[in-house]
Order: C-alpha cells, then structure tokens, then sequence
C-alpha cells in the first residue's frame, strides 16, 4: 500500500562494511540509490575490529563484515566468497611456478595488514597450522598502500581477491600458486538480533541479496 511504498522510499540508514568489500559494495548501492533517489546512505568502511566495536555499540543499520562471532546474539545471512590469494612482484623467482609448498615461503619478507584485519587473522592462522612463523618485514593498514608496497618489492601479501583484480590484469602484481591458496573466507550481511530494520534498510538488504 502507500504508506508501505513510502516508507520504502524515503528514508536513511547507515551501513559499515569492510575494506575488502569497499571494492564490490559501493557499485551496488549506486544502483539502489538511483532505483532509490529519496532514501539517504551513510556508509563507513573498517577492518574486522572497528566493525565488531560499532556492531557492540549499536551504530549502524547493516553490517557487511567476515565471519560473525558467535559471542554476540546477530542474524546473519551469507552475501558472497571472499577468496584470499598471495600476491607477489611480478618478477618475483616463484611466480609461475606450480603448488608452491606454503614451508617455501618461510623465508620470504610479507607485508602484512594491521592488528584487527580480518584477512591479518586468516593469514596467521593458515601459516600458524602449517608450523610456519611469517617473516613480518613491514605492517601496512590499508590493501591500498599493500598493493603498492608488494609492486615496489618490498615483499609478499595475502589479499582479499577482490581487491588486486586490477593490479593483476594490468601485470603489476602476479597471484602465486601455493598449496592450500586461494583460503577461503565469506562475508555476510549481518545486524544485532531484534534490532527493528527499517523499510529502507530492508529493502537495501533484499538489493544486496538479489545483486551479489
Ligand atoms: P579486514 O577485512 O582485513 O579489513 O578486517 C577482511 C575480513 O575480515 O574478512
């Protein structure tokens, strides 16, 4: 009815998602907002941590965030795969060699992402589980300055896919192929249990659904 139709219409929400979806996501909520052009966005992006601080304090509508933690009573819904691939200079002496054992890469210097970064944790953990202490030559807190880091030599990085398809096409940065890569992480479209979601947001929450 019209009372529903305008609810849907007009409006704010405010979303957070992660950097690695900063490369996907803000494409989609141009298209809901030109489908949508009386409903107002507030958008932040952060790492894993400043997500699970703004889920805890009830700051935003909608979440696009990695693996929820079980400790917080949350609904979430799977949005997309989020593959993490270890890139590397393009003139580096592994590139195009075959399943590179994950023990060949011990003496390598990585660049790593902040404390609190989602793909950080995964990283540590793959390495930790195959007995293997990374060399951190540089910690970086951005995929961004990491991209540019890894293409000057300075080192190796794991990454969010997603975020180097660019670098990768352009023969900037080259993808490796060491046993056990792509890991596997997924995000979710996640909000607290029994939070009330507006029409707006619902409606931007089904656009995200159908769009992924
Ligand atoms: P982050 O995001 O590394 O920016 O925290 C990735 C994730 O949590 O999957």
């Amino acid at each position: 009815d019209l009372l529903a139709l305008q609810g849907v219409e007009r409006g704010t929400f405010k979303l957070a998602i992660l950097t690695t979806v900063k490369y996907t996501v803000p494409k989609l909520l141009g298209g809901f907002c030109a489908a949508h052009p009386g409903i107002d966005v507030a958008m932040v992006v952060g790492n894993r941590e400043n997500l699970l601080q703004r889920l805890a304090s009830n700051q935003d509508d909608l979440y696009i965030m990695g693996q929820p933690p079980d400790t917080m009573d949350l609904v979430s819904e799977p949005f997309a795969d989020n593959p993490l691939v270890l890139v590397a200079p393009r003139d580096h002496p592994l590139a195009g060699r075959k399943r590179i054992a994950p023990r060949r890469l011990a003496s390598e210097p990585f660049i790593m992402r902040e404390p609190g970064s989602g793909t950080r944790l995964t990283t540590e953990k793959f390495f930790a589980e195959h007995g293997i202490a990374l060399k951190n030559r540089l910690e970086v807190g951005s995929n961004e300055a990491i991209k540019q880091t890894v293409a000057g030599g300075l080192g190796l990085a794991v990454l969010s896919a997603t975020t180097v398809v660019s670098e990768i096409a352009l023969g900037e940065l080259v993808r490796l192929d060491v046993q056990g890569f792509p890991l596997i992480r997924r995000w979710h479209v996640v909000y607290p249990r029994g939070k009330h979601l507006s029409a707006a947001t619902l409606a931007f929450k089904q656009w995200l659904l159908d769009h992924r």
